[in-house]
């Protein structure tokens, strides 16, 4: 089977990362889909996150690094994949990811979305908190792999 895992990974997370571990031995092929998205102010350039995800998984096999626009269920079906997988972190994910599951199931005739929980060790870490703290100055290093702690400690420093 082969998965797609799409996000914003802007920034990627330790989450993230326990994620994909999981899902490459569950998988055939899984590839990690970044959406280019126009409405949504970016942080990090989509070019420095995809190469901030591959050095992340480097030594992961079966895993590919892209980026995509528009729906995702037509860029899982461009790359003929046949499973979304989603992380949910807390019960707070749920709700939003049921809906977006099943209007994808809806528009895709039926691609189905499958959750993979969360290792409870990483489940505080959302990219948008890592965000927060480097904004204020704290330290992130143990919630980030390293390739994109050392990145943001270069964006602080030239700020
Ligand atoms: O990491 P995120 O930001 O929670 O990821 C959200 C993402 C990229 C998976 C979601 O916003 C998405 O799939 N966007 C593409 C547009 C789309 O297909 N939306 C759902 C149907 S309207």
């Amino acid at each position: 089977m082969k998965a797609l895992y799409p996000g914003s990974f802007d920034p990627i997370t330790n989450g993230h990362v326990d994620v994909i571990k999981r899902i490459s031995k569950l998988f055939g092929e899984v590839i990690i889909a970044v959406l280019l998205n126009q409405d949504k102010e970016e942080y990090i350039p989509v070019k420095d996150r995809l190469e901030l995800i591959k050095k992340s998984v480097e030594g992961i096999k079966n895993i590919s690094v892209e980026s995509f626009s528009g729906l995702t269920v037509e860029y899982a079906k461009s790359r003929g994949a046949n499973i979304i997988v989603r992380g949910l972190r807390a019960p707070s994910d749920f709700e939003y990811e049921l809906e977006m599951s099943q209007i994808n199931y809806f528009l895709s005739s039926g691609l189905d979305t499958v959750f993979i929980m969360t290792n409870p060790k990483y489940s505080f870490i959302r990219s948008s908190r890592v965000k927060e703290v480097v904004s204020l100055g704290g330290d992130v290093r143990e919630l980030v792999p390293n390739p994109v702690y050392k990145y943001l400690q270069g964006m602080a420093l030239r700020k």
